[in-house]
């Protein structure tokens, strides 16, 4: 966009960087449909001058203002209400904890009717997952429950690697869902999200002071936002799930140091992991390090038992807990800190499902889906060789 001129206004506005009568309208303002104040220019030299500062209000503004002048979106787009089961064309009231708001969602994205669906595809309720013995019974997988829970998990990775790829500046959630969507039924999968307890869309996309379950909408990334992609994938009978926070442009120190503390808290949580540890030390790992660091662990959401069931015992706390049970060789389960820069505790939006901070900092979380072995522990959502390079810590 540098080298483009700046084209002939219509009236005479002021020169958003001198004042002077304008004559001349930034062209990617243009295109954007953004308004003419701010987009006008004396001169060339003035447009020139002024890019370097001028060009953020491309992505700024397109949040705000040409969202509400598209009537594409008017029609086709709404802001979700009670847990995914109501729509409607007005952003609701609500005492917002940090400067993040919703934005209206998309329609439900179709999955092909050849592909195996959980059974809250159709109307949105889980049947077989609450009433499970499941639920109190820590299951210990069979040699080929391991191995299709492989095979799933090695898709749920690739998924969101591909989201990770793909996120920048400018891209919206809603985009990375549309990803996250289309690579999972590529690989022949159900995105496991899709119409859980009646969750609208196929991943989970956590932006800033959002701690997990941000529904994907129609809102812009910034330079400098953090993003987490929750991504879990039904196959072969079986789900995986895993998540990572990614860094969008520039983001300032602190907001990094909290993602690598919340990466470190997760790795230091699979380190014990092994037939006998206590379910118990898992928070107890996470919180020492999230606390020696500054930051607060969140307490409202665990990990957990998953295979058949995305959801089920044993329940993991992230925090100081007394959490009953030890390890035992072939079981899998999740861990997935929720670390917050400021205060743990949490709110949620009017959607029902959006956990935002009470104190609206910013907020991070990582999540493997692990098998305990004989000695140890297999990481199921391990990254692979092709997984895209985007923690500076791992880079060596
Ligand atoms: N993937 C999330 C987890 O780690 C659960 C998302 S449930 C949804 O447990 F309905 F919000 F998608
Ligand atoms: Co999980
Ligand atoms: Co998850």
């Amino acid at each position: 966009m540098d080298g483009d001129s700046v084209t002939q206004a219509e009236s005479t506005v002021s020169c958003a960087r001198c004042g002077k009568p304008a004559h001349l309208q930034c062209p990617k303002c243009v295109e954007l449909k953004l308004p003419r104040e701010g987009a006008a220019f004396c001169s060339q030299d003035c447009f020139k001058a002024a890019w370097s500062s001028h060009k953020s209000v491309h992505v700024k503004l397109k949040n705000d203002e040409a969202f509400n002048h598209s009537e594409e979106l008017q029609k086709n787009w709404l802001y979700c209400l009670k847990k995914g089961q109501i729509r409607t064309p007005q952003c609701p009231h609500f005492d917002w904890t940090g400067t993040l708001r919703p934005y209206p969602i998309s329609k439900h994205r179709v999955v092909p009717a050849a592909i195996e669906k959980p059974d809250w595809a159709m109307d949105g309720i889980p049947k077989i997952e609450p009433s499970s013995d499941l639920q109190s019974r820590v299951e210990i997988k069979t040699p080929d429950k391991i191995e299709r829970m492989r095979e799933t998990c090695r898709i749920a990775r690739e998924v969101l690697d591909a989201a990770a790829r793909f996120i920048r500046p400018g891209v919206t959630t809603d985009e990375i869902d549309e990803v996250v969507h289309e690579a999972t039924i590529a690989a022949g999968g159900y995105p496991s999200p899709l119409n859980y307890h009646f969750f609208p869309k196929s991943c989970c996309t956590s932006v800033n002071e959002v701690i997990c379950h941000g529904i994907p909408d129609a809102r812009r990334l910034e330079d400098g936002d953090i993003v987490n992609v929750d991504v879990t994938v039904y196959y072969k009978g079986v789900h995986g799930d895993l998540n990572e926070t990614y860094f969008v442009g520039n983001v300032d120190e602190e907001s990094q140091r909290l993602v690598r503390c919340t990466y470190e808290c997760l790795e230091k949580a699979i380190s014990i992991v092994k037939p006998g540890v206590r379910f118990r030390e898992v928070g107890e790992v996470i919180n020492r390090h999230a606390s020696l660091s500054g930051f607060s662990v969140v307490k409202s959401y665990c990990g957990h038992g998953i295979g058949e069931l995305f959801h089920c015992a044993p329940n993991i706390p992230h925090y100081e807990n007394k959490a009953v049970g030890l390890m035992k060789k072939g079981q899998i389960f999740t861990i997935e800190p929720m670390i917050n820069a400021g205060i743990w505790r949490d709110r949620l939006w009017p959607d029902g499902w959006t956990a935002v901070t009470s104190d609206g900092k910013r907020s991070a979380q990582f999540e493997h889906t692990l098998l305990v072995t004989e000695t140890g522990v297999e990481v199921l959502t391990g990254r692979l060789q092709s997984s895209p390079h985007v923690f500076p810590w791992l880079s060596s």
